[in-house]
């Protein structure tokens, strides 16, 4: 298995184009099962999760075609099977989401169930819930769940998320646009991935209205038909090139962020001492690192700071002067990159769901591993200020989510390679 070597110490200086985001790229690829002509996304990343979803799809039957870089085609004229299979959708949480899609219009699915992951326990009962009031009939059986709409097809209801979850807006928000009648989706989540999503359903034919508001209303239409969209960029990993630029002592300038998406981030880097330069006309923002100072951070659903740059923005504020708690407060368990930070010399300690961080001088290189996404990029991110030599394992969680970390952080100074 390969792991990523990093040779701490080296202020980053440069510019980074951020890719298009993984999380609005998985929920656009799902439309595809909604009509049978042709979606064409364009800056899809190549990343691992990606292909993942794209093999789960192919064996719906919806065409793939990757042959262009950043562009995906994916026609869902062919698709004959309603079943996702456990093999897939352990591999990937996000496969979820064809549960609605493929009821709204197949009018049945039966979907495995995700199970747990590092991070959570993180059950689909408002997925289940949701499509329950669109009318579906849905039960759980051997590990899966499976769904069946009335006869006539899904019928337009309102429904109140009890909590918010981007995931179950996102696929309420694709059954209903081919429901009957009026849905909508109150207490919904505002994430821009689901901005996004909506704006392409739209483009495909939907009547959404509401967009980037808890409450979204949906007229649900017949049919829809093709389109050309384009995935927004990624703000969790522009953010956590952000935190490269402040923790190294540099100064990137990140290019392609729309303006609006990362601001309590930003704020809250501010606050750190970091210097936040926006410039909204051409899309892109630089970060100057400064001295640090310890700043408090709660994890919230958008717009609230990303549970996604939880684990980054510790990594920073291990080497900040005085404390920050860092509460994260979506996920039950998302503390993994916490002992292996520490053992790069971080001084925290975990009380429940709070993490207390005293900023040291330095830390110090270590073979390191984490078990999920964010907390592996941590580890990267606390390796580029370390001394010495800092080797992450597990690189595979970064292939599915960070496309070409390498070679960006090589091109802005980073002295890191891939081995084997
Ligand atoms: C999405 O996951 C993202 N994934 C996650 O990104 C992100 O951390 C998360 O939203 C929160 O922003 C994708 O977009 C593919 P949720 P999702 O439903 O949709 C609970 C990354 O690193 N919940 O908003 O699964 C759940 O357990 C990843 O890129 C229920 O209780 O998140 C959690 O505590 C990881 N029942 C909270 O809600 C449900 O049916 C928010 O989860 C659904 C969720």
């Amino acid at each position: 298995m390969d792991r990523i070597r990093i040779i701490g110490g080296k202020p980053l200086k440069g510019t980074v184009p951020i890719s298009g985001a993984k999380n609005a790229a998985l929920p656009l690829m799902c439309a595809s099962l909604l009509v049978d002509e042709p979606l064409e996304l364009t800056n899809v990343p190549d990343l691992v999760d990606i292909r993942t979803l794209g093999l789960l799809l192919e064996q719906h039957g919806v065409s793939v075609d990757r042959s262009a870089v950043g562009r995906m085609v994916l026609n869902g004229k062919g698709v004959h099977n309603t079943t996702a299979p456990y093999d897939l959708v352990r591999k990937m949480r996000a496969s979820i989401l064809v549960l609605g899609p493929l009821v709204a219009r197949h009018g049945k699915a039966k979907v495995s169930l995700p199970g747990g992951c590092a991070i959570g326990a993180r059950p689909v009962d408002l997925h289940i819930k949701g499509l329950q009031a669109l009318g579906a009939e849905i039960t759980l059986s051997d590990g899966y769940v499976h769904a069946e709409a009335p006869k006539g097809g899904l019928r337009g209801a309102k429904f109140t998320f009890p909590q918010v979850s981007v995931g179950a807006t996102e696929n309420l928000l694709l059954a209903a646009s081919l429901a009957q009648g009026e849905t909508q989706l109150i207490n919904a989540a505002r994430e821009p991935e689901i901005g996004n999503l909506a704006e392409c359903l739209n483009a495909m034919g939907a009547r959404i209205t509401g967009i980037g508001s808890d409450c979204l209303t949906i007229q649900g239409v017949e049919r829809l038909h093709s389109a050309t969209h384009r995935i927004i960029s990624d703000r969790i990993e522009a953010g956590t090139y952000a935190v490269a630029a402040a923790i190294s002592g540099g100064c990137l300038t990140l290019t392609g962020l729309p303006d609006g998406i990362l601001d309590s981030f930003f704020d809250h880097l501010i606050a750190a001492g970091v210097t936040v330069e926006q410039n909204p006309a051409a899309q892109s923002v630089t970060v100057t690192a400064g001295e640090l100072h310890g700043v408090d951070v709660v994890t919230k659903p958008f717009p609230g700071f990303a549970t996604d740059l939880q684990a980054q923005f510790m990594a920073l504020m291990c080497l900040s002067q005085g404390a920050s708690m860092i509460t994260e407060a979506v996920f039950e368990n998302r503390f993994m990159h916490v002992p292996e930070l520490m053992r790069m010399g971080a001084n925290i300690s975990i009380q429940g769901g709070s993490a207390l961080v005293r900023g040291v001088d330095d830390l110090t290189g270590a073979p390191v591993m984490a078990t999920d996404l964010r907390a592996s990029s941590s580890l990267v991110l606390a390796g580029l200020a370390a001394e010495g030599e800092t080797v992450v394992s597990r690189v595979y969680h970064l292939d599915r989510g960070y496309e070409f970390i390498v070679e960006k952080l090589r091109n802005v100074g980073a002295m890191v390679e891939r081995v084997a």
